[in-house]
This record gives C-alpha cells, sequence and structure tokens, in this order.
C-alpha cells in the first residue's frame, strides 16, 4: 500500500520495576533517585507500533500504561466523545509487567485483544481481567505462526522463543527457556519493512537467527548486560538465564549473537534497573554502543 511507514514509540524502555525500581538503591537506581542525568527514569515494557500513524497496536500493556499514554500525543484521545487510536493490544507474555497494564483500559472502549491461546488462558483464569467487558473487548487467539493484520496494512506473525512461565506462576523446578506459546516474539511488517519486538528471550536458536537475519530492525531483551549481575550487586540470587533473559555480553549473549548482523539495527528494550549499560558514558554503555546496539529510552520513535 501507498503511503504507509511502519513507525514504532517505545512507551517503556524498563523491565519489570522500571528505572529507578521503587524499593531499590542498586548503583543505577541510587544515580536515577538523585536525579543524575546520566540515568533516564524508564517505565515498564511496552511498544506502539502504526503504519498510518492514526491508528496504533501495543505490543505489551506495562503497570505504567497510563502514564506512557499521557506522554505519547500519538496515543491521545482526538475529537469528541470517547474514542482512543489504541485498537489492539498484543502481550508477548503474562508477565506482570507485559499484561498489569490492560486493567488501565477497562473504560468500556472497543478494543481487540490479540495473545496466544496459552496467554488468553492465563487471563481467563484471572477474573480480574473481566473488567475488559467483554461485549467490547474482543479477545482473539492467535496460533503461532499466522499472518494476521490487527490493523489495516500491519502484519503480524507471533513466534516462538525460548522463556518461562511467568514468574507468578512459577511451581517447582521451573524451565527456563521452553518453546512453546507462552513466549512469543512478533514480526511486524509494513510498508515493505520489518521489525521484531522480542522483549524476553532465553537463548538463541536457529529459526530466530533466520529472522533476525531478514529483518531491518530488532528490539530485543536487555534485561540484564551480564548474567550473574543480580547476584554480584546483591540484588538476588537469580542468574538472567534463570530468569528467562540472556545478558548483554558474556558467553551465549546478545551481542555475541548478533555479531554477524551488521546490516540490522538493533535496539535494547526491557532493560532491567540492574544493567549498568543504562549509565551514559559507562564503560559498560560504551561497550554496547561499540557492538552496534543502541539502548532503547522512553519515547524514542522508530522509523523501520
Ligand atoms: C521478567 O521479565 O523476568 C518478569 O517481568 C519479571 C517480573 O515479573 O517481575
Ligand atoms: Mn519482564
Ligand atoms: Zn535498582
Amino acid at each position: 500500500m501507498n503511503g504507509l511507514e511502519l513507525r514504532a514509540i517505545v512507551l517503556g524502555s524498563g523491565a519489570g520495576g522500571g528505572v529507578p525500581q521503587w524499593n531499590c538503591r542498586c548503583r543505577v537506581c541510587r544515580l536515577a533517585w538523585s536525579g543524575d542525568l546520566r540515568v533516564r527514569h524508564r517505565t515498564q515494557s511496552s511498544l506502539a507500533v502504526s503504519v498510518d500513524g492514526d491508528r496504533w497496536l501495543l505490543l505489551n500493556a506495562s503497570p505504567d500504561l497510563r502514564r506512557q499514554i499521557t506522554d505519547t500525543p500519538a496515543l491521545h484521545p482526538r475529537g469528541e466523545d470517547r474514542q482512543s487510536p489504541i485498537v489492539a493490544v498484543l502481550p508477548t507474555n503474562a508477565d506482570v509487567d507485559h499484561v498489569a497494564g490492560l486493567l488501565t483500559l477497562r473504560e468500556r472502549q472497543p478494543l481487540v485483544l490479540h495473545a496466544t491461546r496459552s496467554t488468553l488462558d492465563t487471563l481467563a483464569a484471572n477474573r480480574i481481567f473481566d473488567v475488559l467487558a467483554a461485549d467490547v473487548v474482543e479477545r482473539r487467539a492467535v496460533g503461532l505462526g499466522e499472518v494476521f493484520e490487527p490493523l489495516p496494512g500491519l502484519s503480524i506473525e507471533l513466534f516462538a522463543v525460548p522463556g518461562k512461565v511467568p514468574l507468578w506462576l512459577e511451581e517447582g523446578d521451573v524451565v527456563t527457556d521452553l518453546v512453546g506459546e507462552g513466549t512469543v516474539g512478533v514480526a511486524v511488517e509494513g510498508g515493505g519493512r520489518r521489525l521484531l519486538y522480542v522483549p524476553g528471550c532465553a537463548r538463541m536458536t536457529p529459526s530466530l537467527e533466520a529472522r533476525i537475519a531478514a529483518a531491518h530492525v530488532v528490539l530485543f531483551d536487555g534485561t540484564l548486560f551480564d548474567d550473574e549481575e543480580m547476584i554480584r550487586e546483591g540484588l538476588g540470587t537469580k542468574t538472567g538465564r534463570r530468569m528467562g533473559h540472556m545478558p548483554m555480553t558474556g558467553p551465549g549473549s546478545s551481542t555475541e549473537a548478533f555479531a554477524a548482523f551488521a546490516g540490522v539495527r538493533k535496539i535494547f528494550v526491557h532493560i532491567n534497573n540492574s544493567n549498568p549499560a543504562l549509565i551514559e558514558g559507562s564503560p559498560e554503555a560504551d561497550r554496547i554502543d561499540a557492538a552496534g546496539w543502541d539502548v532503547a529510552f522512553d519515547g524514542m520513535e522508530i522509523v523501520a
């Protein structure tokens, strides 16, 4: 179609907790709390995409969604009465940072909620989400590999990436790199351009490599700088991989796995507040920059 341009706005570039996190005095959060301009404040994980600049699809609905909408003029209601340029929402998993914002969308606005059957089942088992009234919010199950158009001219395909069940559903031994409907990446295509959105991914796979090779822009899991960071900084007991996130650096990391894709624009999203690459001018930020990656910030606009 003519005149269509694939655009994305990073509504929230942080991981769960945001930056600074409400209860955190880690190295990065301390700088953020003190107003140090080297660390931007970041809200939790969400992306808006459009091909006409008029109608938008939300990829993930973060607990900060209300604030993200007020901060983003393209998402403000227009005209009179009650309506919104947000016409559809698609969570990539059922993590709190990706679905809690659905509750912000409860004011009887017609919307389509697209998700895998697995994610829809998780939402259906939680009665609080029934506040999205079934007569206005249609829930549409999307199969992996099924191509559909949530907006005219914008095509979407979901694909499985290694991940785990949401933290709040963990029980017993947890498989941290399960490939199925629980954690998906989103292949977005419009105006002849292709963007991949993968805010959570436990490890690289050959099929993901093939998708990256065919994309113009990739927004990818930037949760941790290195796998041991939470443990080393005394912030927790889990590695990044245990949390279902491959690290930016080190063996099996994203910078290593993406090194072959020099021609693809690479942007980290879903960045945890413990990640020192969030400190502008730090050696870690410089290393990410040297590896050819951008670190997303809230309000970042991307023309694919
Ligand atoms: C994650 O990305 O690992 C989750 O969002 C963690 C959480 O639920 O806080
Ligand atoms: Mn998360
Ligand atoms: Zn912190």
